[in-house]
């Protein structure tokens, strides 16, 4: 019956993409790919065109960073899910510790608890909705965790851990473009460009200290098998060209590229963060002056400011909440598959207007009305 609830028209937000990723890309970002393109889908990802697009890229994210001295943009093709691998085999020398509070943070711990030339993590595991950093250990050359919890919306601290020569490494997958981090503070922020970057999936991006291209390259030159595919030194030099060791998604690179510059003309990161902050700020006063809805991470300082996640009470199916909400053009609020909860997700990055954020719980407001009445 609630999938037959037609919103009035002039309630709905203008765009109703909230996913967590793939996530609204601009309807400018997609004009762009349309006409930027014909110079460059079709032809080499070796020769000028493409490797300019990949310049460009390089440089652009340089700038929304502020790169320390010595750190490095390197790229390569699978997204952050192969990065994990290529992290087991190219920046863990033995051991890894990490901070496990949800479905993301949790991979990479256990790809290198599976990877058999590492001894096994030290691990710190919490519930999903709150945060955890790695435990301290002696012998951890790794320290890693998630800078934002895709699968929860809680966002961590993040700053540098350990001593000596271990390696701060964060996944900013979800994090990076709408939430600030001191890049001076780790040793590589990895991330997919279809989140915050507002682009397609398929590649993966990392920013890499002097200390980061250091491991990398002193593993490749020692006897571990690295397979090219996940290797890092390889990347490094491919990067460095403004390349790809394989054939990558030049269609991705414009649409980041896109973003990229549309965030740069329009004040970068500071114009991100005001634009996430914005909308979270919204979502999270409507759940908590809600008598139904109550935002999922209980501790203010975990929610993150991309990825909301709001708990609705038991005489709300949130479920068919989330399908009335999609059969109306609102889309991808339902809450990450394995969490199990009646529960919304709404993704705010930086390419969704606060206005539409605020249109949306004026939507889902209308619909409770509509289903209570
Ligand atoms: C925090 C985080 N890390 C890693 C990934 C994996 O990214 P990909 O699907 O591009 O491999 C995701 C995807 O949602 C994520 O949210």
């Amino acid at each position: 019956m609630w999938g037959m609830l037609v919103i009035p028209p002039m309630m709905l937000p203008r765009d109703g993409r909230f996913g967590a990723g793939p996530s609204k890309v601009r309807a400018e970002s997609v004009d762009g790919l349309v006409s930027v393109s014909r110079n460059v889908l079709g032809t080499s990802h070796r020769a000028a065109p493409v490797r300019d697009l990949v310049a460009r890229i390089r440089t652009g994210l340089g700038e929304l960073y502020a790169l320390p001295d010595g750190y490095e943009i390197i790229l390569g093709n699978g997204g952050a899910s192969a990065f994990w691998d290529a992290a087991v085999f190219n920046l863990i020398s033995r051991r890894s510790a990490h901070g496990c509070f949800g479905e993301f943070s949790t991979k990479f711990a256990s790809a290198a608890q599976r990877a058999p030339h590492l001894a096994d993590p030290a691990i710190a595991k919490v519930d999903a909705g709150s945060v955890v950093l790695p435990p301290a250990d002696a012998e951890a050359d790794v320290y890693a965790w998630a800078h934002n919890e895709t699968s929860t919306g809680a966002v961590a601290p993040v700053y540098r851990m350990g001593s000596g020569d271990a390696l701060t490494v964060i996944d900013g997958t979800s994090a990076a473009a709408g939430i600030p981090v001191e890049l001076s503070e780790l040793d590589v922020y990895y991330f997919s460009p279809q989140k915050g970057f507002g682009s397609d999936g398929g590649l993966w991006f990392a920013v890499c200290s002097p200390r980061a291209l250091a491991r990398i390259a002193e593993l490749a030159a020692g006897d571990r098998w690295i397979p090219d595919f996940l290797n890092l030194q390889l990347a490094v030099e491919n990067s460095r060209k403004e390349q790809t060791l394989n054939t990558p998604a030049v269609a991705t690179l414009v649409l980041m590229e896109q973003q990229l510059q549309w965030l740069l003309a329009s004040g970068g990161m500071a114009y991100a963060v005001a634009r996430t902050t914005a909308s979270s700020a919204h979502l999270y006063a409507w759940a908590e002056q809600h008598e139904l809805a109550t935002p999922f991470v209980a501790d203010p300082a975990y929610r993150s400011p991309v990825i909301g996640t709001i708990d609705f009470a038991d005489s709300v199916d949130a479920a068919a909440l989330a399908a009335t909400l999609r059969a109306n053009g609102i889309v991808d609020v339902e809450p990450y598959r394995k969490l199990g909860r009646n529960q919304l997700r709404v993704g705010m990055f930086a390419a969704v207007d606060p206005e539409d954020v605020a249109a949306l719980t004026a939507c889902i407001d209308w619909v409770l009305q509509q289903t209570r009445s």
